[in-house]
């Protein structure tokens, strides 16, 4: 089955990213939120992307309005109902994903795929809270969406292969490289890998072994990778990275090494929470 309309559910950093990708790559979208101001925030992030392309003489002008022509923003549910398969990128919440995942299962077709962009949490049991368990899977793209090449293919306890092969493929046709994680397991294979190199990080601060900028340097130039981690977080949200250790801790039989570092908590209480708040480490 080819995807030729696709609903997201959020309009926010990741929604609206995929929504994007998506329209980009010819898919129709329904791109839907709580209210309209969500919906607005996530066109205008689309367009001044798509804008800044443009610019860059990488779009025809165009092509840009054709891409923005295939996304329809909507707070009304009741718009998914001739999707071909749902990403869901609402907030890290497990009640809410439940329940959204709920009211999707009521409003798509039987034969639709409901897909979750969740960063960590159970695929199997978001699954259980509609009648199409086997249908249900995560599609866990990283930020920003058109822009980072991965997407984790996750498979809960009763996903079919057909569900897996259908989301692959869409992931592909969007031009990302897929992994398949084939056990549902907290935090897939990079956020497992990511959050003790954060964690770890920030001990380091508050140790006072070295400084905030002087451990990002030391991962960009000694590790090569393209960001350190205080870059990364106040990228992709403190309040993420924090949310993400906790149920780690919780979820990975409350070992030490996911224990959440004071200087994190405390970061969180101030409300410096990166991306959110424009302040985050820096
Ligand atoms: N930000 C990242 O770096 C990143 C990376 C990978 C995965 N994720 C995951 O993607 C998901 C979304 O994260 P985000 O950063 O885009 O969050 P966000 O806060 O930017 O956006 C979430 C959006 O969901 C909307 N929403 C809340 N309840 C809703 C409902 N019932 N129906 C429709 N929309 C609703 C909110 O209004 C908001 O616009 C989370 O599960 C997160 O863990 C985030």
């Amino acid at each position: 089955m080819e995807i030729k309309k696709l609903g997201v559910v959020g309009a926010g950093t990741m929604g609206n990213g995929i929504a994007q990708v998506a329209a980009q790559t010819g898919c129709h979208v329904v791109m839907t939120d709580i209210e309209m101001r969500f919906v607005e925030g996530g066109m205008k992030k689309i367009e001044a992307f798509l804008g800044k392309s443009v610019e860059k003489g990488k779009l025809d002008a165009k092509e840009k309005d054709a891409i923005l022509g295939r996304i329809k923003g909507t707070v009304d549910m009741a718009d998914l109902k001739d999707v071909d398969l749902v990403v869901e990128a609402v907030l890290e919440d497990l009640d809410l994903k439940k329940s959204v995942f709920k009211e999707v299962d009521e409003m798509c077709r039987p034969e639709v795929i409901l897909a979750t962009n969740t960063s960590s949490m159970s695929i199997t049991e978001i699954a259980a809270s509609t009648k199409r368990p086997d249908k249900v899977c995560g599609m866990h793209f990283f930020n920003p969406v058109p822009l980072m090449r991965l997407v984790e293919i996750i498979r809960g306890y009763a996903t079919s292969d057909e569900t897996i092969r259908v989301t692959t493929d869409l992931a592909q046709r969007m031009g990302k490289t897929t992994v398949e994680v084939k056990k549902d397991s907290p935090g897939f294979i990079v956020n497992r890998i990511m959050m003790p190199h954060f964690i770890e990080a920030i001990k380091i601060v508050e140790e006072g072994i070295a400084s905030i900028e002087d451990v990002d340097t030391a991962v960009k130039n000694g590790l090569n990778y393209p960001m350190g981690p205080f870059e990364l977080m106040d990228l992709t949200g403190i309040d993420i990275a924090y949310h993400v250790t906790e149920y780690l801790y919780n979820e990975l039989n409350k070992e030490n090494k996911w224990v959440s570092p004071n200087l994190l908590k405390s970061m969180i209480r101030s409300g410096n929470l990166g991306r959110k708040t424009g302040k985050g480490w820096y």
